[in-house]
């Protein structure tokens, strides 16, 4: 990850760019050591830099909450900042190499983008977990008619398929770099025509995590039009089974199975277990129903009428598990003049959880840098989180 270590200087400075340069939104230190944040708005991205305060040098880095898929544009961000801050750097890894293909842009796409999602094409089809995008970038290739979603959690393979996408100058892809079960809960029903699930981490010591389960099918059957397919490939026994089990236990569900099937392209997964001579099962379900519409009008600003001051009390907040979701408390960062402070927590369900800073100034908090996925979970743990604030 991009990051620069500089002679340690007086961060105070900050404060005279926060007035002048909008591009600089806030700074806020930490209630718990001598870290800093610094809230930047640049090349159309909100994100966040931790300054991590050490005797012989101060690290600077993104945060894991906000920073920007394109590693260039941290690095250039990291570059505008020591430039205008006039710090010393003694050691960075952002330097830019010429030859590196740039991500495709437009290819690029946030979970925020599917809460009104204006699709490039008639048909669509969502490939969960691509890895080395092998298989996503020859379907897109063969079928131009079609716009591919590829929706990866892992941002390396995620970054290295955007760059692919460039290099070869497809514009039926659309990357997104998410948890695959939260991205379907935002898909528009009856709008896909085929799921594409290849080789799944089995996950066989903890099943929770498994992609596969209950709620993945009822929304992958939601989101699949009448005749549309959800393709499962994978070559660990023990998956297979759970998944017939998994879908059998679905209401009036039809699919198929086969055994060692051929298809157009394998992936590296495959040419591996294929090399070792082990079984591939392919289970193809096939969406028999239509299914209503999916209303999202969750709303996740907080209650302006209750118009309460927000103590330093929200700083001593901690942790609150009910039996659908759970609310974090993690760290609290102030603002110079207590002008306002920053809270970092992570809430929503416990195996696909949320993490956010809550951005609190006298009489307004709102979430930073974007609101939360527009799940029930998350907003049955927003309405909580306002309850503890406001009381
Ligand atoms: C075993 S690899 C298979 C990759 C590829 N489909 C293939 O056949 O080569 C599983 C992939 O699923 C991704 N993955 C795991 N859980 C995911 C989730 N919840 N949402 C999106 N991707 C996920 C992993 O990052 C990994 O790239």
């Amino acid at each position: 990850m991009p990051h620069v270590k500089v002679k340690p200087f007086d961060t105070d400075t900050i404060e005279m760019h926060l007035e002048k340069d909008e591009r600089f939104v806030f700074r806020a230190l930490s209630q718990k050591n001598s870290d800093e944040l610094l809230g930047l708005y640049y090349e159309g991205n909100a994100f966040v830099l931790q300054i991590k305060k050490r005797e012989d040098a101060y690290l600077i880095k993104p945060d894991s909450i906000s920073r920007p898929l394109d590693v260039n544009k941290i690095k250039r961000a990291l570059a505008l900042l020591t430039e205008t801050l006039n710090l010393v750097v003694l050691h960075s890894n952002i330097a830019f190499s010429v030859n590196k293909p740039s991500l495709a842009e437009n290819a690029n796409k946030k979970i925020k983008d599917f809460e009104a999602p204006q699709f490039t094409r008639e048909e669509i089809a969502i490939e969960v977990g691509f890895g080395s995008g092998r298989h996503l970038l020859h379907q897109a290739k063969k079928n131009p008619e079609v716009l591919f979603i590829g929706i990866e959690i892992h941002t390396p393979s995620a970054q290295q398929v955007l760059k692919q996408i460039a290099l070869q100058g497809i514009d039926n892809i659309w990357i997104v770099n998410y948890d695959a079960r939260l991205l379907l809960e935002m898909m528009p029903s009856n709008s896909c025509n085929d799921i594409y699930v290849h080789f799944p981490v089995p996950w066989d010591k903890k099943p929770h995590r498994r992609v596969i389960g209950t709620s993945f099918i009822q929304e992958s059957m939601r989101v699949l039009s009448v005749d549309g397919r959800l393709e499962l490939r994978t070559d660990s026994d023990q998956y297979y089974r759970y998944a017939l089990e998994t879908f059998s236990a679905y209401p009036k569900i039809h699919f198929h199975v086969e055994k060692n099937s051929d298809i157009a392209v394998t992936s590296k997964y495959e040419d591996r277990w294929r090399a070792q001579e082990k079984d591939i099962y392919t289970v193809t379900v096939v969406c028999m129903e239509h299914s209503e519409g999916k209303v999202m009008d969750y709303d996740f600003t907080f209650d302006r009428q209750k118009n309460r001051e927000v103590t330093a009390e929200i700083c001593t907040l901690k942790t609150a598990v009910h039996e659908h979701f759970f609310i974090h408390f993690e760290e609290c960062f102030v603002m110079k003049e207590k002008k306002g402070m920053l809270v970092r927590i992570s809430f929503g369900s416990f195996d696909r959880p949320e993490q956010k800073y809550l951005f609190v100034t006298q009489h307004d908090i709102s979430y930073y840098p974007q609101n939360p996925v527009k799940t029930e979970t998350n907003y049955r743990a927003h309405q909580q989180i306002g309850e503890f604030i406001y009381g």
